[in-house]
């Protein structure tokens, strides 16, 4: 793709502005980025760097993805926003595509993963009211996002320091513990929601019968069972959802992140009879399901399906598993275990791993850190072998360098 060079500021003068006049609630990284192609990003003094975390998950189809771009350079020259007051073509047209490729359901749209939840949230309440049920019950070491609901969902003491008092009604489970769901239940109790697989908590994978016991478990109690696939969905997993591996379906589904291509964008699907007990004037989301984030998203929808980028997903995964299982033969010290599904990559250490964030980092490849002592990989399903081959050679040299 051909740029035309932008004089950028440097990530000096960037970063003085934002010490006088950006909310300091983020820990950054010292370096302003300006450009990014597919898995290639560069900074404000040319640097260029490998990225195996792309936009926070937002960026599964790589930097700028030229479809994606193309579409919202299309749209913006003809309508940029509709409100929710009128019909709009693409809204229609991203919701069948997200329905069809899932579980037939309909489609709230919205702007961000927490946004999403809280839909999930006033749904299942909505639906649950009739009958006086009300209570969620949701997994420790989950995360559903920062507003106050989705806050609450997330049963991370750390999270909810100084920002009490939460939202009343919600129980917390030990993850992967279907018996601690059942003893949770009561005739109160609207929803259970979780991640299929918990991203932020570790990228942990639970074992093959949690979703259908739980999918069970709901069915006999009567309970919503929502998943949160902010982090999961839109083929991040080599599926299109990570419920897809399991054979259950679940009654609401949440995604966001890498659902528009990494323009912002969020939705809840809800089965059709669950959907309808959010009636007219009970929820609403200004820029949700804008004709930019729609296009957006069917663009998406199409760059996967072309390119074949499911089961490019799944290739990836394995071939970041077979180097990271080499470095644990080698490093069994250093490396306690590998989680991967497709593109969704944990490799657990026995120490912290900010020393090798920041060692990856002065070797221009970007990789994130959770938990801890979680290395987290997203890469993107269009990175090459090759791009894999080399930040995996870097990742070793900065693994065997440090020593915890
Ligand atoms: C599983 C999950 N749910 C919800 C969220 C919140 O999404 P957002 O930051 O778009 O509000 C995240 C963000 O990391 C997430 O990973």
């Amino acid at each position: 793709m051909a740029h035309a060079p932008t004089p950028h500021a440097s990530s000096r003068e960037t970063i003085a502005e934002f010490e006088r006049y950006v909310v300091p609630n983020y820990r950054r990284y010292p370096v302003s980025l300006v450009r990014g192609e597919n898995s290639w990003i560069w900074d404000a003094e040319g640097t260029r760097y490998l990225d195996f975390f792309p936009g926070w998950g937002c960026n599964l189809i790589g930097h700028c993805p030229p479809r994606v771009v193309e579409a919202v350079r299309e749209q913006v020259g003809e309508l940029i926003h509709v409100p929710n007051t009128w019909y709009m073509e693409a809204q229609g047209r991203f919701a069948r595509a997200l329905s069809e490729r899932s579980f037939g359901g309909q489609c709230f749209f919205c702007n961000s993963g927490a946004e999403a939840n809280e839909a999930a949230i006033k749904v299942a309440r909505a639906h649950g009211a009739p009958k006086g049920k009300f209570k969620i019950v949701t997994m420790e070491g989950g995360f559903h996002g920062r507003t106050y609901a989705a806050l609450t969902a997330t049963a991370q003491p750390k999270y909810h320091e100084d920002l009490g008092p939460m939202l009343p009604g919600f129980a917390y489970v030990k993850y992967d513990d279907v018996d601690a769901v059942a003893a949770a239940i009561d005739d109160q109790t609207a929803a259970v929601m979780l991640e299929p697989v918990q991203g932020e908590g570790g990228v942990k994978i639970p074992s093959a019968d949690y979703l259908p016991r739980l999918r069970e478990l709901c069915d006999r109690t009567g309970t919503l069972l929502i998943l949160d696939e902010v982090q999961t969905g839109m083929g991040r997993t080599g599926e299109w959802f990570a419920y897809q591996h399991s054979g259950v379906v679940p009654d609401v589904l949440t995604c966001a992140k890498a659902l528009a291509g990494g323009i912002a964008a969020g939705v809840m699907m809800a089965k059709p009879e669950v959907a309808a007990s959010l009636r007219p004037g009970m929820h609403a989301s200004t820029f949700g399901g804008n004709p930019i984030a729609c296009r957006a998203g069917l663009a998406t929808v199409e760059t996967i399906e072309a390119d074949g980028l499911l089961p490019r997903g799944a290739e990836i995964g394995e071939r970041f598993r077979a180097r990271f299982h080499a470095l644990r033969d080698e490093m069994p010290g250093k490396i306690r275990e590998i989680r991967v599904l497709g593109t969704m990559i944990g490799l657990d250490l026995t120490f912290d791993a900010s020393a090798v964030v920041a060692g990856c980092l002065s070797r221009q490849l970007l990789i994130n850190a959770t938990h801890g002592h979680v290395v987290r990989l997203l890469p993107a399903l269009t990175i090459a072998d090759e791009q894999i081959d080399a930040g995996c050679d870097i990742l070793a040299e900065v693994l065997r360098e440090t020593n915890p």
